[in-house]
């Protein structure tokens, strides 16, 4: 029940459980560590990390970026047991009324290709995909450990 939900900012205790949900949600890949995703994202400015708690239990979680062009969205995640319930479309909400806030003009996001839900989901609340090509180049690889970085360089 999407009133019960509390949405609020991330503090460093739910660093534990919010990792473990993303890996639940099938999130994380090799090539992110989300533990550096997460401490990246708070060693920025403006930007919001926030989480969704039930029962004293988080159990959604949604990334908001602004980079003074485009709101992002990273990190969309609803536990399984709680899922179609609203809880997504009002993360979303949330995260729209901040970007709002800081007077942005528009959100964008990735959906991987193979994600059919999530492409559901969006269009469900709204979001129509645009006519563009995604491009990316990796500056870090995450999949080398911090530990064995030193050795490396
Ligand atoms: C995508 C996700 C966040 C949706 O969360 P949710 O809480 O289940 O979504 P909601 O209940 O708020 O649904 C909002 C709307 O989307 C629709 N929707 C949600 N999941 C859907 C699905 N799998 N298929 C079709 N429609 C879906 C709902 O029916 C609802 O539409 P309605 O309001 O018209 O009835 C959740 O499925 C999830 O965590 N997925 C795994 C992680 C992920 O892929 N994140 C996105 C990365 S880009």
């Amino acid at each position: 029940m999407p009133h019960a939900i509390k949405i609020r900012d991330f503090t460093a205790r739910d660093e534990v459980a919010l990792i473990s949900l993303w890996n639940t949600c099938e999130l994380t890949r090799p090539w992110n560590d989300p533990a550096l995703d997460i401490h990246r994202k708070l060693s920025g400015q403006r930007d919001w990390l926030l989480v969704g708690m039930l029962d004293q239990k988080l159990i959604a979680s949604v990334m908001v970026g602004y980079d003074g062009h485009r709101g992002w969205i990273n990190y969309l995640a609803v536990h399984p047991i709680h899922r179609e319930s609203g809880i997504g479309r009002l993360l979303m909400s949330e995260a729209e009324s901040r970007l709002r806030g800081v007077r942005c003009p528009k959100i964008n996001l990735q959906v991987r290709r193979d994600n059919r839900e999530a492409t559901a989901f969006y269009e469900a609340i709204g979001f129509t995909q645009d006519d563009v090509v995604s491009f990316g180049k990796r500056l870090a690889d995450d999949s080398i450990k911090e530990n064995e970085r030193g050795s490396q360089s």
